[in-house]
């Protein structure tokens, strides 16, 4: 069971919160900068967003050679090669990520699965059930809030802790913290959160105008980049890397 690799979606029924991005950040950060071999299934149909942005960043790549010197020096510092990415229906997932597996011989630590926002959509549930850990980002936003703690209540009942699936846990976490929002507003969500019998991360991910910013921007250094581990100081600033390692933290703790 030790060479089992560790499933994690990052997920929530509302869009714009985060998901893709996360999952880009975590798997970069965990790939090139922890050294964990990690693959990124993206589900997403139809837009398979980071499936999108990794052509978009190769094709950025072969047409700078600064960007180039940065790829050739981030693999002569680590030796990392770029993690692969697969691209699938819902319904196919498994079979195709297991082919993937055979055929590459690539074996991951880590798979993290970029879902549709909908658990309405066929094979949604099936995938969320097979994963270890899912990680739902949240926001203080009344709207917001009421939609992803449904969905994450759902989840929590129906899969956690339903000993017959694989899950082990379920995380929410805050994101998109503005800087004047108010200590207060957290503490009544997190009132109702622990009531609901949720479980919440440590690490608050503030607002930053950074997570927008891919390998394509010049100039302003490298946000979430799918080829390229995030920029140091942005890693630290927007918190990813303390929640890199709170999520490693939870599942060594396993
Ligand atoms: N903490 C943050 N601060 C600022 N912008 C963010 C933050 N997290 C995500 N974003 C931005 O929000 C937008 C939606 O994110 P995305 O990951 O595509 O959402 P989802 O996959 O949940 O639909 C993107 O433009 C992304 O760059
Ligand atoms: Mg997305």
């Amino acid at each position: 069971m030790k060479n089992t690799p560790v499933n994690i979606a990052v997920c929530n029924q509302k869009g714009g919160i985060g998901k893709s991005t996360f999952t880009v950040l975590l798997a970069s950060y965990l790939h090139y900068v922890v050294g964990y071999d990690t693959l990124v299934v993206d589900c997403d149909y139809p837009q398979w967003s980071i499936h999108a942005q990794r052509e978009r960043e190769l094709a950025a790549v072969e047409k700078n050679d600064f960007y180039k010197l940065l790829m050739v020096r981030q693999y002569k510092q680590t030796g990392r090669k770029i993690w692969p990415i697969v691209r699938c229906l819902p319904t196919e997932t498994a079979t195709v990520v297991a082919d993937y597996i055979e055929e590459s011989g690539y074996r991951p630590r880590f798979v993290f699965y970029d879902l549709p926002g909908t658990v309405n959509a066929e094979g949604i549930i099936k995938i969320l059930s097979e994963q270890d850990y899912l990680f739902v980002p949240t926001k203080a936003d009344k709207v917001v809030m009421e939609s992803t703690l449904s969905f994450a209540n759902i989840l929590h009942k129906h899969l956690v802790q339903n000993g017959a699936f694989r899950l082990k846990a379920l995380y929410l976490f805050w994101t998109m913290i503005d800087r004047r929002e108010r200590t207060p507003l957290f503490e009544q969500y997190e009132t109702v959160i622990r009531k609901l019998g949720l479980s919440l991360l440590q690490t608050h991910i503030p607002y930053r105008s950074k997570f927008n910013k891919e390998l394509l921007s010049t100039g302003e250094g490298v946000g979430r980049s799918t080829i390229l581990a995030p920029e140091k100081g942005f890693a630290r600033d927007a918190q990813i890397e303390a929640l890199a390692e709170e999520i490693l933290e939870i599942i060594k703790q396993q």
